[in-house]
């Protein structure tokens, strides 16, 4: 019998989870803990994480002969999770001395105790959810994710919802490693280097009509603006809606606060709701749904769920 989430995730107070994580005390701090956040800042971090990705890719080749390659793409992101979590116990200054079986979550603005790999299983699944929620309403035959990363969200909805699924990201590693996966496994996946703020990333759609996606890389930019919205809709090839699995900041709760101060020490985005509801206001888009801060499996940069479409 599965365990209730409730038994699976132990819940904490602000004070309490001080124990199992660095980041309560420097929200309490409030001290920017990194700043300047830019482009080719971010392009040189995302650069040298991406860099181990071909070589374990190789290996996951090697030491899975007998797999069928339709099943190489899926089982390869259970390992990568793996591999992230080498590369953050490699970082205590950064991440302090965490442990995967006891890490600081939160579930809609309430702080848990729990397992990293299960939580990030949980919003794996919630990006192929909201997906597959918005083709229920919307008609496309491809999507397009801008800051793909590793590819793990296009490789579940590719082999999930057999959907084609293109990405795009700032880190030429990115696009290497989907782009040999594709050769690899025969998926429908593939990626390009792009700027999703300053480039037309219309293209990655090839012409289909698509669903724009974003994961985790819109936060990335501290600031976004309405031109963004205006150059998107305004493309010879729109996206017929757009679904934004991001740590957007709403309300006032103290832990919508806590977020947003987590945000401003880090030099996340902190105003693409602003800009969405400028872009609402001008009549460029209509939002169809948010949840707000559904799942944190990095507890104050939870990810919310936002939906909208062409007005
Ligand atoms: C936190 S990672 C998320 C990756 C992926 N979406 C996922 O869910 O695993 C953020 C990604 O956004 C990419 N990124 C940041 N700024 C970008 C930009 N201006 N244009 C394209 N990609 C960008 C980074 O290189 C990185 O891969």
């Amino acid at each position: 019998m599965l365990s209730s989430p409730a038994r699976m995730f132990r819940r904490v107070s602000f004070d309490d989870a001080a124990a199992f994580s660095p980041w309560p005390a420097r929200i309490r701090a409030g001290q920017p803990w990194r700043s300047g956040r830019n482009a080719a800042k971010v392009e040189a971090e995302y650069d040298s994480r991406y860099q181990e990705l071909l070589d374990a890719w190789e290996q996951h080749k090697g030491s899975t002969p007998n797999l069928p390659t339709s099943l190489r793409g899926l089982s390869f992101l259970h390992k990568f999770d793996q591999l992230n979590w080498r590369q953050i116990k490699r970082h205590p200054e950064i991440y302090g001395d965490v442990d995967p079986d006891q890490t600081l979550l939160s579930f809609e603005d309430e702080l848990y105790i729990g397992n990293a790999m299960v939580a990030e299983s949980m919003f794996r699944q919630l990006v192929v959810q909201a997906v597959a929620r918005a083709r229920q309403i919307h008609d496309f035959d491809a999507v397009v994710e801008i800051g793909c990363g590793t590819g793990y969200n296009i490789i579940n909805v590719a082999c999930q919802l057999g959907l084609p699924s293109y990405g795009g990201d700032i880190s030429r590693h990115s696009a290497d490693f989907v782009n040999k996966v594709a050769q690899d496994t025969g998926l429908p996946i593939g990626a390009e280097k792009i700027d999703y703020l300053s480039e037309d990333f219309t293209r990655l759609a090839k012409g289909k009509r698509w669903l724009l996606i974003s994961v985790h890389a819109l936060e990335q930019s501290p600031q976004m603006h309405l031109d963004w919205f205006r150059r998107v809709i305004g493309s010879a090839n729109a996206p017929v809606a757009a679904v934004h699995l991001e740590p957007l900041h709403s309300g006032d709760t103290e832990f919508a606060q806590q977020c947003v101060t987590y945000a401003r020490i880090n030099d996340y985005n902190q105003n693409f709701t602003l800009a969405l509801a400028d872009a609402e206001k001008q009549g460029l888009v209509k939002v169809e749904e948010h949840f707000p801060r559904v799942i944190g499996s990095t507890a104050f940069n939870p990810t919310s769920v936002l939906r909208w479409s062409a007005a």
